[in-house]
């Protein structure tokens, strides 16, 4: 059958499968035939177009997943420490809740604040080719995603937050079992090991912050620490451990997704990977189209808090909305020839870090990693080249790669 004459349940039906999701673009076309705005069955609403997603990212009347969302969805998400640490958190708060926990991390995300780390991102990228160049230099292919893209991401917000170093290939893995709660009760296996992963976590913290109580420190932990010991109502115990487990999870895959599409692409296109190592000012544009073409995060919702609209379209309070970011990337209607590679096509901006009150906060950091680390992994390793075929993460709301062995040719 043709992908256009897919009905909008098979089409999500083949999203839920895992050949569905090693390549989801023919199918968010097939949603995308049903219309920007389709309903995909009574209080769900399913949007693809660009202007779209960009207007309900900004609706206020449309709020993140929060405790009251999830109250009337899964009443028994409360036994789940998982859950109760992402509801504590900004990503899932709205209104004065989200702009107060925000507020207390933001000034540390702002553009000209990440700038101040590039020196810090060049040394740990260099550090971390120097441990590749040791791997690979029998001739042993090594994943770049294990070794380069993943770690990178990791060792930045740990530096930013204050973390030990040692402890760094431990959150990986620990953020990497509760990232999967967010995909809710659809894998019950799944959302077990994100507790498990999230009451590990949150006695880290705690000994961490404790530590950090009685020898502050140059870092947002300190901060964090000193607040919720101040105005505990500016910051309760529980939502100092969500923005923490936020900080940590929020950027690590998304960013490690980018960086390995980034190598994918270039490694693809001879002559990309040549403009990257030579030309200073095309990391820039290259990162944004990558964000466009393959984005990290390719779906998130939100529930109607009240009645509004949307391009014409009523929305009724309680209306469950999913935002299909990569489809409003690729919409025709925005962006010409949009499965189309084509660094440096400049406005409208794509959606991959979201829009609105939750834009996300990492996007500076997320795009100058990705802007230092490809540059530098190519010009260190001029004949890299795929050992293998890179290997998708079978999961679909943030997609990437999971394993890309390469072979450094030196
Ligand atoms: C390429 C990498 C990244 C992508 C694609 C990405 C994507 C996103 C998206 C789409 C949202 C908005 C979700 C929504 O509105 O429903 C978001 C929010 C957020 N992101 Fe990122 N992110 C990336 C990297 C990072 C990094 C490095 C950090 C580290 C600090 C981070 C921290 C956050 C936080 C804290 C929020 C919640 C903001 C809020 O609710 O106000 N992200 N991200």
């Amino acid at each position: 059958m043709a992908e256009a004459a897919l009905s909008l349940t098979e089409a999500f039906g083949a999203l839920g499968t895992a050949q569905g999701r090693q390549d989801p673009y023919p199918l968010y076309e097939a949603i995308r035939a049903h219309g920007d705005l389709a309903w995909r069955g009574p209080g769900r609403l399913v949007v693809t177009g660009y202007d779209a997603c960009a207007r309900a990212l900004r609706d206020t009347r449309l709020h993140v997943q929060d405790r009251t969302a999830f109250d009337a969805a899964h009443p028994a998400w409360r036994s789940h420490s998982s859950l109760r640490a992402f509801t504590s958190s900004m990503l899932y708060s709205n209104g004065s809740d989200h702009a107060r926990l925000r507020s207390l991390v933001g000034f540390a995300f702002t553009p000209p604040r990440v700038r101040e780390l590039a020196a810090v991102v060049e040394d740990m990228a260099d550090r971390l080719l120097d441990r590749m160049a040791v791997l690979g230099a029998d001739g042993d292919p090594v994943d770049v995603v294990a070794e380069f893209a993943s770690r990178l991401p990791v060792a930045v917000i740990g530096a930013l937050l204050g973390f030990p170093e040692e402890d760094q290939v431990w959150f990986r893995d620990i953020a990497s079992a509760i990232a999967v709660s967010t995909d809710g009760f659809s894998d019950p296996a799944g959302l077990h090991r994100a507790d498990a992963a999230m009451d590990a976590l949150a006695g880290y913290f705690a000994e961490l912050l404790e530590r950090r109580r009685r020898a502050p420190a140059e870092d947002l932990l300190t901060v964090l620490a000193s607040v919720h010991r101040d105005e505990p109502e500016r910051l309760s115990h529980e939502e100092l451990t969500g923005n923490l487990m936020v900080l940590l999870t929020a950027g690590f895959e998304t960013t490690s997704f980018l960086i390995g599409h980034g190598v994918m692409i270039a490694l693809d296109h001879a002559p990309y990977a040549r403009r990257l190592r030579e030309e200073a000012d095309f990391a820039d544009p290259y990162v944004e189209e990558i964000l466009r073409y393959e984005p990290p995060v390719h779906v998130t919702s939100r529930w109607a808090a009240h009645d509004t609209e949307l391009l014409g379209t009523a929305v009724p309070r309680g209306t469950r909305l999913t935002l299909v970011l990569a489809a409003a990337n690729r919409d025709p209607r925005r962006f010409t020839a949009p499965d189309r590679f084509t660094p440096g096509r400049g406005a409208p901006q794509p959606l991959s870090f979201g829009a609105g009150p939750h834009y996300c906060l990492g996007a500076p950091l997320a795009r100058l990693e990705a802007a230092v680390a490809l540059p530098r992994l190519l010009r260190r390793f001029p004949r890299l080249s795929a050992a293998e075929r890179p290997v998708y993460r079978d999961r679909w709301v943030v997609r990437g790669l999971d394993t890309y062995p390469l072979a450094l040719g030196v």
